[in-house]
């Protein structure tokens, strides 16, 4: 497995437990005000990275590793602002609209940018 596949699993698996966790303090409390949070950190985070995990781990050298650790990067920083913010919004606190808004768009790009690594390496595998 490449070490950005392994980046990735890595990563996702900090999310589960720490979106697990939240799943499980919301269920023994019977307080769901972190719900939206809790969703977001798993799908994002877990689900999310995990699947992109799974892709380069299979693609492996015909995955473009520079834009793969690029992706990375991205969608890190994409969701710790998207979900500090979101914290802020599910306790009813105003978020900081800059921060969110970059997030919104850092982890929309993270996903843009892998689009562009599936053809990248569709095509080194077809030709
Ligand atoms: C130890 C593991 C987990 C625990 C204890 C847990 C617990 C919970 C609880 C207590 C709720 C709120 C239910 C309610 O409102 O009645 C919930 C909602 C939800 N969970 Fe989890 N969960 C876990 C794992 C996951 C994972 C792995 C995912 C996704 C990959 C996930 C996605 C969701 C979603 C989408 C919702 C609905 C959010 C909403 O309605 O706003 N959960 N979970």
């Amino acid at each position: 497995m490449s070490r950005l596949s392994t980046a990735f699993f890595a990563a996702a698996v900090l999310y589960a437990l720490v979106g697990m966790i939240l799943g499980m303090f919301m269920g023994a409390t019977q307080d769901f005000t972190m719900r939206p949070l809790h969703a977001h950190i798993n799908l994002l985070g877990w689900a999310g990275l995990a699947l992109m995990g799974a892709f380069y781990g299979v693609a492996g050298a015909k995955a473009p590793a520079r834009l793969g650790w690029t992706v990375f990067a991205v969608a890190n920083v994409g969701n710790l602002l998207l979900l500090s913010q979101l914290y802020k919004i599910v306790h009813g606190r105003p978020p900081i609209v800059p921060a969110l808004m970059a997030g919104e768009l850092l982890v929309v790009a993270s996903m843009a940018l892998f689009g562009v690594c599936v053809l990248m390496a569709g095509r080194r595998a077809a030709s």
